[in-house]
């Protein structure tokens, strides 16, 4: 029995989908314990491509999906995803969280309104609702997925809550008029679709681990847009650091064997905030480009850059990271030089740490260490010494830095594509 913790140890999209559905071979339950439909994660088998905001990964291998009592659901696009997956021929099997909080319409037009309202001070957010419906939860008004299946119950919290709503969007300009009657038929109709699903997800893996299952926790985001650690106010509104696993799936800190952080080879943010090794030149399109970078969830472009090993050691700092998952690394295939940042210079400060001030941080300049590309990297390699030595030599470099084993390379979107160290 084995619980394994796999996170983003950047700003999102590190390929946490492709590493979770690899290890996912072996496990009996995937578990999201944090986000919603903010995230996107890719799953690339064959010809076939899934893209998954809601359900967890594992459910492509066949293994029961558990979205925990941490996430935030959206239960319109979750019926709508595995509407998706049945007609891909996969039927999921999933548990919900009877604990989970609702994004209800309201926390959907407050997210785009208060966007609006920050203008180009905007978080840049995925505008799904996010932001509004942990603050709902912090504060104690959230809607649980428990409170869709008793519509008497529902109906009392509605009537405390849209008038709110309705006030506070006027406030920020708003005219659109949210209609509790209509809210209250939909969202009990989406509670009796999802009845079956609903179960105590707490206790149903601590029955696992007693039965000795191994379970997959997958996180969401990046460890750098988590609300206590990211780059505070451009972060999302979940913790996304190992900590968040436990408090988000009800599993013990104890119990969790093994953390695994994902790494990016190199550097992507989607939204705003301050990233320092960002290239606003060629280097950096040809990055978004090679990569494929744009969003899962928003196709917004994403910022490209060097990978910056003052973030990566906080973020394996914070989680206890025991090893490594890299990815991409394929995508800085023909690059005569490769940068890496080992530190900031602020003005003539030099940081090692990462500063918890973003203006601060906004003022930092990187201070690179130089690598010799390589041409190409064999996608078929299965060993680390089938890459070529440069490749090698950035890798042994991170690791070194990091003081963190590397236990996977990946160096294509393919499930094959990936090498066990
Ligand atoms: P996640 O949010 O962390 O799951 O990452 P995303 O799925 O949003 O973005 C990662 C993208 O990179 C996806 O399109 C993956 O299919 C792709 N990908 C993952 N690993 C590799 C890799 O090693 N090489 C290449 N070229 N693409 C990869
Ligand atoms: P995955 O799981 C990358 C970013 C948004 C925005 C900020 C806040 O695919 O790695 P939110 O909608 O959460 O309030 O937006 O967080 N963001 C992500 N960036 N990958 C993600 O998820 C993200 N989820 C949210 O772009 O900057
Ligand atoms: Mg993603």
């Amino acid at each position: 029995m084995t619980v394994t913790l796999i996170i983003g140890t950047q700003w999102g999209d590190e390929g946490k989908g492709k590493i979770v559905d690899y290890y996912a071979e072996k496990s009996d339950y995937v578990v999201r314990f944090q986000g919603g439909n903010n995230a996107g994660h890719t799953i690339k088998v064959g010809s076939k491509v899934y893209k998954l905001h809601l359900i967890p990964s594992g459910v492509i291998r066949g293994k029961t999906g558990v979205i925990g009592n941490g996430v935030v659901v959206d239960p319109e696009v979750l019926l709508q995803e595995m509407e998706k997956l049945e007609n891909n021929g996969i039927k999921p099997r999933i548990l919900i969280s009877d604990r989970a909080n609702v994004i209800m319409p309201y926390h959907k037009l407050l997210d785009g309104a208060e966007e609006k309202y920050l203008g180009k001070k905007s978080i840049g957010t995925t505008k799904k609702g996010i932001g509004p419906c942990y603050s709902d939860k912090i504060a104690r008004r959230g809607i649980r997925i428990n409170d869709l299946l008793d519509k008497n119950v529902l109906e009392e919290k509605l009537k405390v809550l849209v008038p709110l709503k309705q006030k506070i969007l006027e406030l920020y300009g708003f005219e659109e008029k949210l209609d509790t009657r209509e809210i209250l038929e939909k969202y009990t109709g989406y509670g009796q679709k999802l009845k079956p699903f609903v179960t105590d997800t707490s206790l149903e893996l601590q029955k696992a681990i007693a039965e000795k299952r191994n379970i997959l926790l997958e996180g969401a985001q990046g460890s750098m847009l988590d609300i206590d650690f990211g780059t505070y106010p451009y972060v999302t509104s979940s913790n996304t650091v190992a900590g968040g696993a436990c408090t988000g799936s009800g599993i013990s800190p104890k119990q969790i064997d093994e953390i695994i952080g994902v790494v990016k080879a190199y550097t992507t943010r989607v939204g705003s905030g301050p990233m320092v090794t960002e290239l606003k030149d060629e280097t950096g399109k040809h990055l978004q480009e090679k990569g494929g970078e744009f969003g899962t969830t928003t196709n917004r472009p994403r910022r490209c850059g060097w990978l910056d090993l003052v973030v990566l050691r906080y973020t394996c700092r914070i989680s206890g990271i025991d090893k490594l998952a890299i990815t991409k690394l394929d995508v800085l295939d023909g690059l005569k030089t490769i940068k890496v940042c080992t530190h900031y210079l602020y003005g003539n400060k030099k940081f090692e740490n990462f500063p918890s001030n973003v203006s601060i941080l906004g003022k930092c300049k990187p201070v690179y260490k130089e690598f010799k590309g390589w041409d190409c990297i064999d996608k078929n390699s299965k060993k680390i010494s089938d890459l070529p030595r440069e490749a090698w030599e950035y890798l042994r470099f991170i690791e070194k830095s990091l003081n963190t084993p590397i236990k996977i390379v990946s160096v294509g979107a393919e499930r094959e594509e990936t090498i066990e160290v």
